[in-house]
């Protein structure tokens, strides 16, 4: 990347900018023909539910384009907010409208965590490997990552207090930060007695959870997972998304978190952006006021389903005596660790050429990255081109094995 001149005296936060590993890859999966990509993230556009939203905008403009089309509360539009809160509630936890700000984007609530509760060098626990885009909106703030143990199911709440209590001295670790449904990069989801746990080493330390939870929603048996937040309350802030269920391209997403934290959270994000689109917000409550989620999240997780289902079988075929992974219950992602001697971005250039694309692992480990690995996503395609991606990697890994 080249420096600005001179004349821009770039601030620490400035120098330290960096351009992130799948963004470098995108624009080079972008440049080359005929990929099978299974490296973007990118919610399938077969989702995007776009006779709703046509529906919904006309409606919005014809009623209520006078507040739509207006500047709004930071906060968010109060009827979404309290929707938000309804859907979070459970019979042992209410959550009030009052505790939702909603955000453009859930990245845009990792943003606001870190603006508010990150001095430099302040500890932030995460798992092992983590969200890339986490690790980057936090590290605006220069954190000290610290890497708590995990397995195939997840983080290891039994590891969680010594692994906290062995960094104390370095300073105060200021949160745990945790993807526990359907985890990207791994797709992997922590069972229900370790989110217990979880909530229990979290309080004991006195550390706060911050649960990302943008794919919750699509597990392909329909099941929902307890929420950390039900679970620990007030221990807890909540970040949810709508980007994994109607669109990205939409920036809507929220968070949910204690009284007093959220008034801070959304004092920061005045400063930022002074609210989320007002239009968005309308449009988005007029698409999912009246149960459409309900019909319409069946429809995702079938296509998730079908394509997950697609990518273990032909990994079954190509890669079992190369690789190991856990078959996801949700999500969009596979995470592939393989023979220790091979290193993900030393095949990349082999894998573009022969025609399939994935993100190598590294990046996604806040400390000493596992060059082995790599994570694919299989939420774009069909189960058929998927199948032939995996056909194509598989020969490239065998290759580099022997
Ligand atoms: C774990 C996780 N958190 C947050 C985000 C950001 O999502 P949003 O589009 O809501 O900003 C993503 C996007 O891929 C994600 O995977």
């Amino acid at each position: 990347m080249t420096e600005p001149s001179s004349l821009w005296q770039l601030s620490a936060r400035g120098r330290g900018l960096t351009d992130s590993a799948i963004r470098a890859l995108t624009k080079r999966i972008g440049a080359t023909s005929g990929v099978v990509s299974f490296a973007g993230g990118l919610p399938s556009p077969a989702t995007f539910p776009e006779t709703e939203f046509a529906r919904a905008f006309d409606h919005v403009i014809r009623h209520s384009a006078k507040t739509a089309l207006q500047y709004g509360p930071t906060d968010g539009f109060p009827p979404l907010r309290a929707w938000i809160a309804d859907a979070l509630s459970t019979a042992d936890r209410r959550i009030v409208p009052e505790q939702i700000l909603i955000t453009s984007g859930s990245q845009q609530g990792l943003d606001l965590i870190g603006k508010v509760m990150l001095d430099p060098g302040d500890g932030v626990a995460v798992e092992t490997p983590t969200y890339l885009g986490a690790l980057q909106a936090l590290g605006m703030y220069f954190p000290r990552y610290l890497s708590l143990p995990s397995d195939d199911q997840g983080l290891i709440p039994e590891e969680v207090e010594s692994a906290l209590r062995h960094a104390a001295p370095e300073g105060v670790c200021k949160m745990i930060y945790s993807i526990p449904t359907f985890q990207n990069p791994t797709g992997r989801t922590l069972p229900l007695a370790r989110r217990v746990a979880l909530v229990e080493a979290s309080q004991r330390s006195c550390v706060p959870l911050i649960e990302d939870d943008p794919y919750a929603a699509l597990a392909y048996d329909g099941r929902q997972h307890t929420t950390l937040l039900s679970l620990g309350g007030d221990h807890v802030v909540y970040l949810g998304s709508f980007s994994k269920i109607l669109s990205p391209g939409i920036r809507l997403g929220y968070m949910a978190a204690p009284l007093p934290l959220v008034r801070k959270l959304e004092m920061a994000k005045q400063a930022s952006d002074l609210h989320t689109s007002t239009l968005m917000q309308h449009v988005v409550f007029e698409i999912i006021k009246d149960g459409f989620l309900g019909p319409h999240l069946k429809n995702c997780q079938a296509l998730y389903r079908a394509n997950a289902q697609s990518m273990h079988d032909a990994l079954h075929l190509h890669l079992r005596d190369c690789a190991r992974w856990s078959a996801p219950t949700g999500g969009m992602f596979i995470w592939l660790e393989l023979l220790a001697q091979l290193d993900a971005s030393a095949l990349l250039d082999a894998a573009l050429a022969a025609g399939v694309a994935y993100v190598p692992g590294g990046p996604f480990f806040a400390t000493s990255p596992k060059v082995n690995t790599m994570r694919l996503c299989f939420s774009t395609g069909t189960p058929e081109t998927i199948a032939h991606g995996i056909g194509i990697l598989g020969r490239v890994i065998r290759e580099a094995a022997t």
